[in-house]
């Protein structure tokens, strides 16, 4: 039988330093506390889980997080400072840290294709800053998003981005597409040229788009847009950051559907 690697599978007696050398190269970092409550919580796939200090990890989890409680018990492993410290590019404050499997590309695309959908799909067209990336999947999973695509060349799923996530890639679906190949559903484009977005009710099924920080939205997904939307601001100021975009268009989103 084999494990999420193609390897064997792993159980609870294994060296964790053995499995986690095992996966390293292929799974996906979670650093800190926070990263694994909201992996564990989202249903991630957690092969291996360590931390420098399991009595202070137990007592965070008592104190903020009771509902994994259990799971911390079962997936924590304690192991000496010393080699949690070369396991991570950063020890984090909680010294917790462990690997989650990355859910496959066709079962990130199936959510994304499905419908009729309740929720808006992100996309982010061509984006350059990872923190700005992992904001926005932390921000998707609050509103409850579908999912947030990203077109261009910065990995989705990069340890940077997933760090600014929080561990919750795995409460939605992310994935990098081309501009052709976007989910279904009407395609709103947001840039400071268009249409005030407060004279619109934004439907469930939205696909709402979002430019690069450094050059805006493409030829290509203009071309494609249904409607080109702007955020109220006041003149002589260029643009917001896109990760406040989309924090201010989500909610707007969520006014006319809660
Ligand atoms: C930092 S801005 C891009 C600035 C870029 N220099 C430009 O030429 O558009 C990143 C993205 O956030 C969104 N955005 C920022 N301010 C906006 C506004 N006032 N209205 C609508 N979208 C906005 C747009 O999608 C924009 O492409």
């Amino acid at each position: 039988m084999n494990g999420p690697a193609g390897g064997p599978v792993d159980g609870p007696g294994d060296d964790p330093l053995r499995v986690w050398r095992r996966l390293a190269d292929t799974a996906v970092l979670l650093d800190g506390f926070h990263a694994l409550k909201h992996a564990v919580r989202f249903g991630a796939e957690v092969p291996v889980a360590v931390t420098a200090d399991r009595a202070a990890a137990l007592a965070l989890a008592d104190e903020l997080a009771p509902d994994v409680r259990d799971r911390f018990v079962d997936l924590l492993r304690e192991i000496p400072e010393e080699t949690y410290r070369t396991l991570v590019p950063r020890p984090h404050p909680t010294a917790v840290a462990a690997l989650a499997v990355r859910p496959s590309r066709a079962a990130q695309l199936t959510a994304l294709a499905r419908t009729p959908r309740t929720t808006p799909v992100v996309v982010l067209d061509n984006p350059r800053n990872l923190g700005n990336a992992g904001a926005v999947i932390r921000l998707a999973a609050g509103f409850g998003a579908t999912g947030v695509v990203t077109t261009g060349t910065l990995d989705p799923w990069h340890p940077t981005v997933v760090r600014g996530g929080a561990g919750l890639h795995f409460a939605t679906a992310v994935e990098r597409l081309e501009v052709a190949d976007l989910p279904p559903g009407p395609l709103f484009a947001l840039d400071p040229e268009g249409d005030d977005i407060r004279g619109l009710k934004l439907p469930d099924d939205a696909v709402l788009a979002f430019g690069s920080e450094r050059s805006g939205l493409s030829t290509e997904l203009r071309a494609r847009a249904d409607h080109l939307l702007s955020l109220p601001m006041r003149p002589q100021v260029s643009s917001y950051n896109l990760a406040t975009s989309v924090a201010m268009t989500l909610y707007h989103w969520s006014m006319g559907s809660f």
